[in-house]
């Protein structure tokens, strides 16, 4: 399924999350085929028209996904994915991740504005309590956008993949809904997670006051 239309305004950036059309597909097609996007994401192979546009209607039909495209104020075109996906879990789990296929845009405060408007719907509609996610261990921009908003690394994966020759480990992060800690830690929450939970707090509110439904 796609994500319903919202607008963050971040930073001085101002950023569209909305459902993916048709139309968008080329464009994701035009940049899919680069290691420099793809580096530190689990692709390898290089998208064809017929390979997205199969993803499209697969993830269309998915209730388990809510995906959307990234379109800055600014740009004439989306430039990125963002999505919460496992959102059916019944332990209110859900997994994230992002993609900003357009290298242009990238150290811009796109990621970290898109994760607020991510994290609060995630939150406000559809009551998860935790969210997952992983990264690679030397991208670093990818980790900070995520703590940036509260996730914390909790343990990291020795030689997960390889890139370029090079064995790379992988960091897992948790997020947790401040609001939600004593049904997972009815004993305290451990102290891994303090200061991602303060920021989660933080994030939240900034959230509601940056993130807009149109
Ligand atoms: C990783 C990615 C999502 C980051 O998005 P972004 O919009 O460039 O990130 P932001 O501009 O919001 O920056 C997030 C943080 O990283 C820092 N940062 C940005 N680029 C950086 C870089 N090259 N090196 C170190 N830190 C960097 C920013 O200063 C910011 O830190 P702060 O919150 O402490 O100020 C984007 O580069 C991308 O999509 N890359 C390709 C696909 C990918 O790797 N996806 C993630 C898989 S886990």
């Amino acid at each position: 399924m796609y994500g319903m239309r919202m607008k963050i305004n971040h930073n001085g950036q101002s950023v569209i999350l909305r459902r993916f059309t048709k139309n968008d597909i080329p464009i994701l097609v035009e940049h899919f085929d680069s290691m420099k996007i793809h580096m530190y994401t689990k692709g390898l192979f290089a998208q064809t028209l017929e390979n997205e546009e199969e993803w499209y209607e697969k993830n269309r039909k998915n209730p388990d996904s809510c995906t959307w495209t990234i379109q800055p104020e600014g740009s004439e075109y989306p430039i990125g994915v963002t999505s919460l996906d496992n959102i059916t879990s019944r332990y209110n789990f859900c997994t994230s991740g992002i993609i900003i296929w357009d290298s242009t845009w990238w150290g811009k405060g796109i990621a970290s504005a898109a994760h607020l408007g991510r994290t609060l719907f995630a939150v406000e509609w559809l009551n998860r309590f935790a969210i997952r996610s992983s990264v690679r261990e030397p991208n670093v921009a990818s980790r900070r956008a995520l703590e940036g908003v509260g996730y914390t690394v909790w343990g990291t994966e020795p030689i997960s993949t390889e890139r370029c020759g090079e064995f790379l480990n992988t960091h897992h992060l948790l997020w947790l809904h401040p609001k939600r800690i004593n049904i997972y830690y009815p004993n305290g929450l451990p102290e891994i997670f303090r200061n991602g939970v303060k920021k989660a707090e933080e994030a939240l509110a900034l959230a509601k006051l940056e993130v807009e439904y149109l």
